[in-house]
């Protein structure tokens, strides 16, 4: 039987419609929410994410301000770019786009980031927060994982949760918050032996290598959820996942398609966090 989709793009667009409606009545009481990004150098992946960050916000009445900075820029200067904005009462969320050229330390970068302003969740102090399972903000496509999974009414208590990838945007956070929500968690990575024997124990499989059609139908247990977080370019320009899709569909009970699957629902997310930080809600 065909695993059922969860279209990121479907929750991420009901989302946003009541997103939408929240920001009308919080400018009513006159706030605006507003984000700050800040772009550094050209890379073209970077320049598309932030493009759709920015077009999100405009669609939800979220005020957005691009700072597109030369990746001939000081750590000093960069540091003093947040600092302003960290002081500006009109800004409620700011994100760094990752990476930064290897001459910026991105760990003084986040950790310049006022928490009360840290929508993408990074700061070491939102990441211990986190961990303590103390409110705070979460990190945006763990976060929007969670809510998918949550959208379909799948059971998170007491299911064996693989993550393959320990990346401190994805997987890292994405095992700790499955296991806020009572799942028993096992991480997978590079140096994992016989990866394959513990995937196939996986109720919830959740895939963030990075590397196109890395999980084929032989890593995944008959009846399971599989997460698929790559977004990975072919040669002939198409997207795909880390997940061998086609063959995946047919084992999976439920399954997320690439593009149109967490994708979405990271800007979501992103768009959540800024409106909760406006409202004071995090602090
Ligand atoms: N680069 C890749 N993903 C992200 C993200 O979620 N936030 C930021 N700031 N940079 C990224």
């Amino acid at each position: 039987m065909s695993a059922t989709v969860i279209s990121g793009k479907e929750l991420a667009k009901e989302k946003r419609e009541s997103m939408k409606k929240e920001v009308e009545l919080l400018k009513k009481e006159g706030i605006q929410p507003g984000l700050a990004v800040i772009l550094v150098g050209e890379d073209p992946a970077s320049q598309s994410y932030v493009k759709a960050k920015q077009k999100a916000c405009e669609e939800t009445g979220i005020y957005s301000v691009l700072h597109k900075l030369d990746d001939s820029i000081t750590e000093i200067q960069l540091l003093d770019a947040i600092e302003s904005l960290n002081n500006d009462p009109l800004i409620h969320g700011i994100l760094v786009q990752l990476p930064l050229p290897s001459h910026i330390s991105e760990k003084a970068v986040i950790e310049s980031i006022s928490p009360a302003k840290d929508v993408d969740g990074f700061h070491p102090i939102s990441v211990g927060k986190m961990m303590i399972g103390d409110e705070t903000f979460l990190p945006c496509t763990p976060f929007g994982i969670v809510e998918m999974i949550k959208s379909q009414g799948i059971a998170i208590e007491g299911k064996h949760v693989v993550v393959i990838g320990r990346s401190n945007i994805v997987g890292k956070p994405v095992g700790q918050l499955l296991l806020n929500e009572n799942a028993t968690v096992t991480y997978c990575h590079s140096r994992t032996k016989d990866m394959k024997s513990i995937t196939k124990q996986a109720d919830i499989l959740v895939v963030a290598v990075g590397k196109a059609n890395f999980i084929d139908a032989s890593f995944i247990k008959e009846g399971s959820v599989v997460i698929d977080v790559g977004v990975n370019r072919l040669d002939t320009g198409k997207l795909c996942g880390d997940v061998v899709y086609d063959e995946a569909k047919e084992i999976a009970s439920f399954i997320t398609p690439v593009p149109g699957g967490v994708g979405p629902m990271t800007i979501t997310m992103l768009l959540f966090n800024t409106i909760q930080s406006a409202k004071k809600l995090v602090v």
